[in-house]
């Protein structure tokens, strides 16, 4: 039986530090330096998700090697939530019997616990939102010992915005704002640090302002799914952003589908590579009970790892293209460089006759860089011609460009 009484009180020490918080926040200091990585429920168990299989996949992540390779976050997504009480603590539902038991147990092996919630009266899923409880959850939240909150927008948009400024866009989106910030203080005020992930998929330029509220990582997309053409076109909303993203603050292109769906080893391997080139917030989205050696030896490449987690925090940006070749680059820590080329023809069976220019690249003459896929040097020489399969990458690491 979870205390009533304590949740309440705690509400009350944090209404007093919510009121007295100073308008702009920033994201908290320390948190989401690099990239958060780790796993969440979602694209692989959507609303199937339940205290078994959360465990499940914590234990994986420590079996697997993963937790080794950088994933701590453990993410509840959607569905977890039951029904208010008469105090209006949220209480979670049949499948999560104990929320501070299960932190206690993620914990324990050296991982973190993420939540998921909405700043409307209903999730996606319609489920319990945050409307109007937001301290009082954020307070619940702490009390379990959560390190992380999605928080996503779902209901918000027609039972608040749509029907508190109809027909005013711009008053929508000043809500909008209002509402992460009014959780960004929620959170604040329990002195936790708590990863705050935006979910409103790129609405209004999140990218924009969404550092200002305190958020840690922006959904700059709508959803993702695991087919390749869906990956590409999310890849693709991401070229021009770059400026945005830097430690403590990251687009999000959202969670991985490695490993789910039908998506090929190339289309794999060029996802993660992407994503990784995009110092994108790298959250596992498959089964991990049921990974298959190829996907695992994928999601734990220890050197692409490097590349997403490169503490300078530069997203990479879209150098060029050259017809269905695009050429990807990115800046790293002690003036090293990351260069990812992909084939994203789909019927192209490969790049032949692609001749990899390095003078666009900012580059003078011969390089010598590690191919990180196959983990082996490769002498990189202006104009050399590329052979790349269709949906697959090309990923090389130079740590002494010459320019
Ligand atoms: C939205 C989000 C998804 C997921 C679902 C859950 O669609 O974008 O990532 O959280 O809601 O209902």
């Amino acid at each position: 039986m979870r205390c009533h009484f304590s949740t309440a009180l705690l509400s009350l020490v944090a209404l007093a530090s919510f009121a007295a918080s100073s308008p702009a926040q920033k994201p908290a200091p320390g948190v989401a330096l690099t990239p958060p990585m780790g796993w969440n429920s979602w694209n692989y168990f959507a609303e199937k998700v339940d205290d078994k299989g959360v465990r499940a996949a914590a234990d994986q992540l420590v079996a697997s090697g993963m937790k080794d390779a950088g994933y701590v976050y453990v993410n509840i997504d959607d569905t977890w939530e039951g029904k208010r009480d008469a105090s209006g603590v949220l209480h979670p539902n049949e499948k999560f019997p104990d929320m501070k038991a299960l932190a206690d147990y993620v914990h324990a092996k050296g991982l973190r616990l993420g939540i998921y919630s909405s700043p409307g009266p209903k999730t996606c899923a319609g489920y319990e939102g945050s409307y109007g409880h937001e301290l009082q959850d954020a307070q619940l939240y702490a009390s379990w010992g959560i390190d992380y909150l999605k928080y996503d927008m779902c209901s918000f948009i027609p039972e608040v915005m749509q029907k508190q400024a109809p027909h005013d866009p711009a008053a929508q989106m000043r809500l909008m704002h209002q509402a992460y910030e009014r959780m960004d203080k929620a959170l604040k005020s329990t002195g936790r640090p708590i990863v705050y992930s935006f979910c409103q998929y790129g609405w209004d330029a999140v990218w924009e302002w969404a550092s200002q509220y305190g958020g840690n990582l922006w959904r700059t997309t709508g959803d993702i799914t695991p087919e390749w053409d869906r990956i590409y076109t999310l890849l693709s909303r991401q070229a021009g952003l770059e400026q945005y993203a830097g430690p403590g603050h990251w687009n999000d292109p959202d969670m991985l589908e490695v490993g789910n769906g039908k998506l090929s080893f190339h289309e794999n391997r060029s996802h993660f590579t992407l994503w990784a080139m995009q110092a994108a917030p790298l959250l596992a989205g498959n089964d991990l009970t049921r990974m298959k050696p190829e996907v695992k030896s994928i999601l734990t490449n220890p050197a692409v790892i490097a590349i997403d987690q490169d503490t300078l925090g530069k997203q990479a940006s879209r150098i060029y293209t050259e017809g269905q070749v695009e050429v990807w680059a990115r800046p790293l820590r002690g003036g090293a460089m990351a260069i990812a080329i992909l084939n994203a023809g789909d019927d192209r069976y490969s790049t032949h006759p692609f001749h990899l220019s390095l003078a666009k690249l900012g580059l003078k003459g011969a390089q010598q860089s590690k191919d990180l896929w196959n983990d082996k040097a490769l002498e990189l020489q202006e104009n050399m011609p590329l052979e790349i399969a269709s949906h697959d990458v090309l990923l090389v690491r130079i740590d002494s460009p010459k320019r």
